[in-house]
């Protein structure tokens, strides 16, 4: 054997070393836990063959605790670029089987380079997350480490689209690099996120608490909202991130992809001509309409478990990708709250900034009341989702179905927030609020004045009936100009179609400034 023929075999087999990470054993052990390793997450999120793989040889450099003696070739993460679908996307998945996935300096050297890269070549970046966190034994190295993994999450937010899977671990300071991130995503009874584990909980708290109810997928799916996507597996999670980027663009300057679509723009649904119940109280499914206006009836949602009283996904509109924002009359009847503001704010921002233009779907009887979300900031939370939506330049259409009172009227892209097409269904009641709260603010002392029951009554009905004449239908709010038409509902798939691409070379911007302020 020549000596290039020993130096070359002497790589293949150091490659081989490489992919086995921490051995047979520990990867025999993830396996016994039901998880799937680094190196074959990759192999089911990137295009077979597409994986450059970046740092194989790279090795951690502490000497403290005997770890001179133990190293891994590539050490505890798989870093490279690959492609979706043909398109480029670089990629870290850290390997559990070595030092459980611990981030050392070297580690976090590594990381860093593939997110340097997805920035300078614009393209989304991708982390697949299973650590123990910070490499104990390098100290405050480990620590620098997630510092500068943070700064990169910083500097690439709204430049690059950041998704997060969390397959394993993710604890302590380690969660605020999800946290950055556009999307997270996590498994079902493998995956957990919280700041301290059950032991210190109990010891501090003296909460008792396992893990799953702590920081598992569910309870982030749904309580926190930390996580975007809770997937059963993780096939079907790493599926979910794949779906994910086929509706955003490379980078912010950059549209998402249009995919082609048999769904023709002229199709009409006369169900939605009939789908508001004549009582305004009774509710109705607002998935139906979503379902019914977008291409193929395909639509990606987004925190399904979280806040469901205001839906939030993506959706393609004859091939262009949108963002749609829709209250939900099924879930407290659409109100919005807290929760249903910070998840609205966060995605109609993430829209704006990947240039992604919002559809909103209006039903919305005002903001919630109570000391519950007084105390809990409604005001500031609440002025979230009017900052997002009064700052966003992509296009913005809006359709109105039903009530939009109060607050929350001006707050769903209003035409006063630059929304660029505002469109009413005959059905609409744009008001400062429903009619009995109006009637009783402005007539109950001259209702209570009046001593006959019946009288009372019949007076309150008859302001009640004057008040809904002048409001409970979209023409004022027509009149003044403040929607620009109503329309058919059973034609709201091709008004917003025509209305997108009317929109399609809309340029606006923002006075110069370092940056906002928006109240977070
Ligand atoms: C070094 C670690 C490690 C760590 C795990 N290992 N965590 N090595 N630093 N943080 C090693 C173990 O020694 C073991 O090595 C292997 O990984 C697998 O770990 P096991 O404990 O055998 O696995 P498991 O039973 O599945 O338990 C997983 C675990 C547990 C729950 C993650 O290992 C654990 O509690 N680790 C410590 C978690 C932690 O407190 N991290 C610090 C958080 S604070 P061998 O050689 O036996 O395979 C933090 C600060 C970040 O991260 C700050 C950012 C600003």
């Amino acid at each position: 054997m020549s000596i290039q023929q020993e130096k070359i075999k002497e790589l293949v087999e150091r490659r081989a070393g490489a992919r086995m990470g921490g051995g047979q054993k520990r990867i025999d052990a993830q396996h016994a836990k039901g998880k799937l390793t680094a190196r074959e997450r990759l192999q089911l999120l990137l295009d077979e063959g597409s994986f450059e793989e970046f740092d194989m040889f790279v090795q951690h450099r502490c000497t403290n605790f005997g770890m001179e003696k133990q190293h891994f070739d590539g050490d505890g993460v798989v870093t490279g670029s690959g492609t979706i679908d043909g398109r480029l996307v670089y990629v870290f998945a850290q390997d559990f089987t070595v030092s459980g996935g611990s981030l050392s300096k070297t580690m976090s050297e590594k990381i860093c380079k593939v997110m340097d890269m997805a920035l300078k070549n614009g393209a989304p970046c991708i982390g697949l997350n299973d650590s123990g966190g910070a490499r104990i034994q390098e100290g405050i190295d480990a620590l620098a480490g997630y510092g500068e993994i943070f700064e990169r999450n910083i500097l690439s937010s709204g430049v690059v689209p950041q998704i997060s899977g969390i397959f394993g671990p993710c604890a302590g300071g380690a969660v605020y690099s999800p946290a950055l991130t556009d999307f997270t995503l996590m498994v079902k009874n493998t995956s957990y996120m919280f700041l301290t584990g059950p032991a210190v909980v109990k010891s501090v708290t003296g909460e008792e608490v396992d893990q799953e109810s702590l920081g598992g997928a569910s309870v982030h799916a749904s309580k926190s909202g930390v996580a975007h996507f809770a997937a059963d597996t993780e096939e079907e999670g790493i599926a979910t991130i794949k779906q994910l980027l086929s509706y955003l663009p490379q980078n912010n300057m950059e549209e998402a992809p249009v995919v082609p679509t048999a769904d023709p723009v002229s199709r009409v649904d006369d169900v939605l001509n009939d789908i508001i119940p004549d009582n305004p109280n009774k509710p109705y499914d607002m998935y139906y309409i979503i379902n019914s206006i977008v291409d193929d009836g395909k639509f990606f949602e987004v925190h399904s478990q979280f806040a469901r009283n205001i839906i939030v996904g993506f959706a393609h509109m004859n091939g262009r990708s949108v963002g749609v924002v829709a209250n939900q009359p099924k879930v407290l009847a659409g109100v919005l709250d807290i929760n249903a503001s910070r998840k609205a704010s966060r995605f109609v921002r993430f829209c704006d900034a990947f240039n992604i233009p919002l559809v909103t779907l209006v039903d919305v009887p005002g903001f919630l009341c109570g000391t519950q979300q007084e105390y809990g900031a409604i005001i500031t939370n609440g002025a979230k989702l009017l900052y997002a939506y009064g700052e966003a330049t992509v296009p913005k259409v809006t359709v109105t179905l039903r009530k939009s009172y109060g607050g929350a009227h001006i707050v769903m892209s209003c035409k006063q927030l630059r929304g660029d097409l505002n469109y009413a269904w005959p059905s609409s009641q744009i008001a400062v609020m429903g009619a009995d709260g109006a009637v009783n603010v402005l007539y109950s002392k001259e209702i209570k004045a009046v001593e006959d029951p019946a009288e009372q009554k019949r007076i309150a009905a008859e302001k009640k009936q004057e008040y809904e004449d002048l409001f409970s239908n979209p023409y004022q709010a027509a009149q003044k100009g403040y929607i620009d038409d109503v329309i058919e509902p059973r034609n709201t798939r091709f008004r917003v179609i025509r209305a997108l691409e009317q929109l399609a070379g809309k340029k606006q911007t923002v006075p110069a400034k370092k940056h906002d302020n928006l109240p977070l």
